[in-house]
């Protein structure tokens, strides 16, 4: 490439084209540079997918010794063998990695968010760091696919315990779990599936966490149930198979009708929407579940503690119901306090994913006497710079938010501002060493879709960023240091871009300031917007931004998970591109031929076409500057030695976050190493909205 460059020039010379067009020139783009080699990654052994679960009947079923002491002899509860469905969900012992284990003990975790309350349903978080994921199961599950080869991956079966397609593959019939209870004993049955889906999917009035709509199972999708167990999918396509997906966390996860219809203004008339949203507070405790701990203590800015299950409906080959934990923790701090607890060994567990923590995180998990072990996975943590894409109102813009969305798609505008992006510079002012790569965005490179010749760079190059801010019309008029609209523009003002960033992580914090800088020297003043998470959210859904500094979503890292929110597929799938109230998606050509890639990809069931196809889809996105990719790195699962059942090399992120790839339910601490924690124990989740647990 240097030998061309230097013909380029010297033939440039001999025209007499300026310096600038020629520095111009040399930004071209190429294919992305390799990634330095990271060598400290845990070695995955791969797996049939078959070979993790099965559901069966087993001869006989255990419990910890106090539930029969404490709960059945005395009446509380039923037999475990009468809590547990007829084939409980059994995971084989050959795939878990210290095999059977034994019940004890607490998982404490530290989070940095909190808790808005308990309806996920109607888009609720619960402070994320897996809480949620702890107490919601959904109809498939896809986080322990990262031990699966990618040709034969395909959902897990969960709620939904098999399913079957029709000849034509329009219709899927799921059966689900018969038998299973919630936490507080009352049947889960196809009513919690159609209450989920016809009364917060698809009623508009509803949003569940995580975005769930009815396009991320295709639009015209029709859901319906046969009996008390069976549900029937209706699709427009043929063998839709990546819908499994979005049934999968976080967009399939029911919640106890039986409690939350007592709010929902269809069943309640004395409610409003935005009572049954709030309805169950923090304060709220014992919420029914069908995962394996509900929460039974809440104090406010300190601490959410969940118990087993009961009824939980999983258990291991020799008949042990799970969990093994009796108690998870959630400790309500920062992010960042997480990992420092994790490495202290006062937490449990961290997902090491601000590359600020891992120098120091690394030192003392070298030492001998470290409480936790930290390993390395792929690089599969990434950063995006996201331009609003919306020209027709998504977020209701002033005249400046409209100009800057008319900059948003200009092809030289975002061509300038990728050029203008020093991905090594800040890289390295998060973490010096081989752990950042230079990320041009599109796919995660930690992905088996990944190819890095159909991945488009343009190299850092302040003066040709500039000679295309100039192509596109903007100009330094006023001498001030940055560029200015043309007169017919506001009058010729500034150009002022503002900045959505989440202020819950250093790293994000840290990215977007790093770009504030970069744009400076550009000569495009941008001012930040920084917001805690839910506010970020909000703003990011709702359309009030113009450009975003996001984590990258599963889309990315995994693309079978989220397959929806690659492109603009429907009217609120996409991060960047969403439909204003009552209008219309104005998508720009290769964002049309992104969601064109994207259907295909979801219609396909043949490996080599999607293979193939996502190669297309990373070129065109890379080519047309989709969004100004960051940084990429990897991350590191901290955990306490202490634990057992934690497979070797689980990615923090890829399907879904660590705390369900490393399937918590299985997790035990052996008799000898058992810790004292736990702060209720021998106790259970109590009566729904009851004050704290079961004694
Ligand atoms: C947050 C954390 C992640 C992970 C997820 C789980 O986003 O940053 O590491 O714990 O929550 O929901």
């Amino acid at each position: 490439m240097n030998r061309f460059r230097h013909l380029r020039s010297t033939a440039a010379l001999l025209l007499g084209v300026s310096t600038f067009a020629i520095t111009a020139m040399a930004s071209e783009p190429t294919v992305v540079p390799e990634q330095p080699p990271f060598p400290a990654q845990g070695k995955i052994t791969y797996v049939p997918r078959d070979s993790i679960l099965e559901f069966k009947a087993l001869p006989e079923y255990h419990e910890p010794e106090w539930v029969t002491e404490k709960f059945v002899k005395t009446g509380k509860l039923p037999p475990v063998a009468e809590r547990l469905p007829k084939e409980p969900m059994v995971f084989k012992s050959g795939n878990m990695p210290d095999g059977i284990g034994v019940y004890g003990d607490t998982l404490r975790h530290v989070i940095g968010g909190r808790p808005e309350g308990w309806n996920y349903s109607a888009g609720q978080t619960q402070g994320w760091g897996g809480i949620d994921i702890a107490m919601s199961e959904c109809l498939t599950r896809t986080a322990p696919l990262f031990q699966v080869e990618a040709k034969d991956v395909e959902p897990l079966p969960n709620l939904a315990r098999s399913w079957e397609w029709s000849e034509d593959g329009h219709k899927l019939t799921m059966h689900l779990i018969e038998g299973a209870k919630w936490s507080d004993g009352v049947p889960f049955t196809s009513e919690d599936v159609m209450f989920y889906w016809d009364d917060n999917v698809v009623d508009p009035n509803v949003s569940p966490l995580n975005g769930a709509t009815p396009e991320t199972f295709g639009e015209g999708t029709v859901l319906k149930a046969i009996d008390a167990n069976t549900v029937e999918w209706t699709f427009k396509e043929a063998f839709p198979r990546q819908y499994l997906y979005s049934m999968a966390y976080g967009t399939f996860c029911p919640g106890p009708a039986h409690i939350l219809k007592t709010k929902h203004p269809k069943y309640n008339k004395d409610m409003t929407y935005d009572q049954y949203k709030n309805g169950f507070p923090p304060e709220y405790l014992n919420i029914p579940v069908m995962g394996a701990w509900a929460p039974v203590e809440y104090r406010s800015d300190d601490i959410i503690v969940l118990r087993r299950n009961p009824y939980y409906w999983k258990v291991d080959e020799a008949g042990n119901q799970l969990p093994y934990l009796n108690e998870l923790q959630y400790k309500l701090s920062t992010w960042a306090d997480r990992d420092v607890q994790a490495i202290a060994g006062s937490g449990d567990f961290s997902n090491l994913e601000q590359p600020e923590n891992f120098v120091e995180s690394l030192k003392r998990a070298a030492e001998d006497s470290a409480p936790a072990r930290l390993a390395f996975g792929a690089r599969l943590i990434g950063y995006n710079l996201y331009m609003n894409f919306s020209g027709n109102g998504w977020g209701e813009p002033d005249a400046r938010g409209q100009a800057v969305r008319e900059l948003n798609r200009n092809e030289d505008f975002r061509k300038a501002i990728t050029m203008a992006v020093d991905r090594k510079k800040l890289g390295d002012s998060l973490v010096k060493g081989p752990f950042t790569a230079i990320y041009p965005g599109g796919l995660s490179s930690g992905t088996s879709f990944y190819d890095r010749n159909s991945t488009v760079y343009y190299p850092f190059d302040l003066d040709g960023a500039k000679a295309l801010l100039e192509k596109a019309g903007l100009k330094d008029t006023d001498g001030n240091g940055f560029v200015n609209y043309p007169a017919e523009t506001l009058g010729g003002k500034d150009v002022e871009i503002v900045l959505l960033v989440t202020s819950d992580y250093n790293t994000d914090k840290n990215l977007a300031e790093g770009v504030v800088g970069q744009m400076e020297q550009l000569g495009i003043r941008v001012v930040l917007n920084s917001l805690d998470g839910k506010q970020r959210d909000a703003a990011n859904y709702g359309g009030r931004w113009d450009w975003m500094v996001l984590r990258n979503g599963a889309e990315l890292s995994s693309v079978v998970q989220n397959t929806p929110q690659l492109a603009a597929t429907g009217p609120r799938t996409s991060w960047n591109h969403r439909v204003p109230e009552g209008g219309e998606l104005d998508l720009m050509p290769f964002e049309q031929e992104l969601v064109d890639i994207v259907n295909k990809f979801i219609a396909s069931s043949d490996n080599d076409e999607r293979t193939e196809l996502m190669k297309q889809y990373q070129k065109v996105a890379t080519t047309n500057v989709n969004s100004v990719g960051l940084t990429e790195y990897p991350g590191a699962l901290i955990i306490n030695k202490r634990f057992s059942n934690i497979p070797v090399g689980a990615p923090i992120f890829m399907f879904n976050w660590a705390e369900d790839t490393i399937i918590r339910e299985r997790v035990f601490v052996a008799n000898d190493k058992q810790g004292d924690y736990e702060l209720f124990p021998e106790q259970l989740p109590g009566k729904p909205g009851e004050k704290g647990p079961m004694n």
